[in-house]
């Protein structure tokens, strides 16, 4: 972990306001306290451009699908593989590759903030390499307490992207901590992690990006309450375990 006094200001790309004026999800996203990772320790990290823009991260779960938020959907994207940094000339190895098809979860936002998942199809599978590889989803719903890592390429303070892949290790929080933070916006497609007292485990990578707990892919980075790191408000990830049957239906039907 780095220390504490790190200026490491991830901030928030743009929010978008939630039902209780107070909530934004996280598009640019932003991790605090958390450190470089290990070039390629994430090889199903995907990171979603618009035209040349940077703006969510996404998951690599089979060779020609990528799992992000439904909050990133956009008409048309190309999709960065194999990255450490955000600059693919500078990565030996790195695929970009159009992405085709993209389906929202049809419950998306019903309600508000719910279900917060899409499915986009490559135009053509990756390569796989040792930098790039998919990664298995959970079918167990997560424990409290449980360790989990977190990675993205959260926008600066001042606007700028940081040079590499970030990583932050976060705890699972209770589903009651979860529900008395969230109240009335709480749905089971949700789960909290972080909220730590230290601030140096606490937050977010990009939005769309993974929850990685015990080797398999657990959650997705989705909202939270801004500012990012503080104690006791642990930050809102789609709750993967909720979704098995609908990702294995839709790969298969596409
Ligand atoms: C990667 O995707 C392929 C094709 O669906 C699957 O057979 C394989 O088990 C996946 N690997 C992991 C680690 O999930
Ligand atoms: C996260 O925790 C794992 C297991 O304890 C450790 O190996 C890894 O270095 C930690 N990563 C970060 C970024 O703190």
């Amino acid at each position: 972990m780095t220390a504490a006094e790190n200026p490491w200001g991830w901030f928030l790309g743009y929010l978008l306001l939630g039902v209780t004026g107070s909530l934004a999800f996280l598009d640019g996203g932003y991790i605090i306290n958390g450190e470089d990772c290990n070039p390629h320790s994430q090889p199903w990290q995907a990171a979603l451009f618009l035209e040349d823009d940077f703006f969510c991260g996404g998951v690599l779960v089979h060779p020609q699908w990528v799992l992000s938020a439904a909050h990133c959907f956009q008409n048309s994207y190309t999709i960065g593989l194999g990255l450490h940094s955000l600059e693919p000339d500078q990565e030996p190895g790195s695929q970009m590759i159009e992405a085709g098809l993209s389906i929202q979860h049809p419950e998306y936002n019903k309600p508000s903030m719910a279900n917060d998942l899409m499915l986009i199809k490559l135009k053509e599978s990756a390569s796989l390499s040792d930098n790039i590889r998919n990664i298995s989803i959970v079918s167990q719903c997560p424990t409290p307490g449980d360790s989990c890592l977190v990675s993205g390429w959260g926008r600066l303070a001042s606007g700028g992207l940081p040079r590499v892949l970030q990583c932050v290790n976060i705890s699972v929080a209770s589903e009651e901590v979860c529900k008395a933070r969230y109240g009335p916006v709480y749905h089971p497609s949700m789960l909290c992690a972080g909220g730590g007292q230290d601030r140096k485990d606490s937050c977010h990578g990009d939005s769309g990006g993974p929850l990685v707990c015990h080797g398999s892919l657990q959650g997705l980075v989705s909202f939270g309450q801004p500012p990012c790191g503080q104690p006791n408000v642990p930050g809102v990830y789609t709750n993967l375990c909720k979704f098995s049957d609908w990702i294995q239906t839709t790969i298969q039907a596409s």
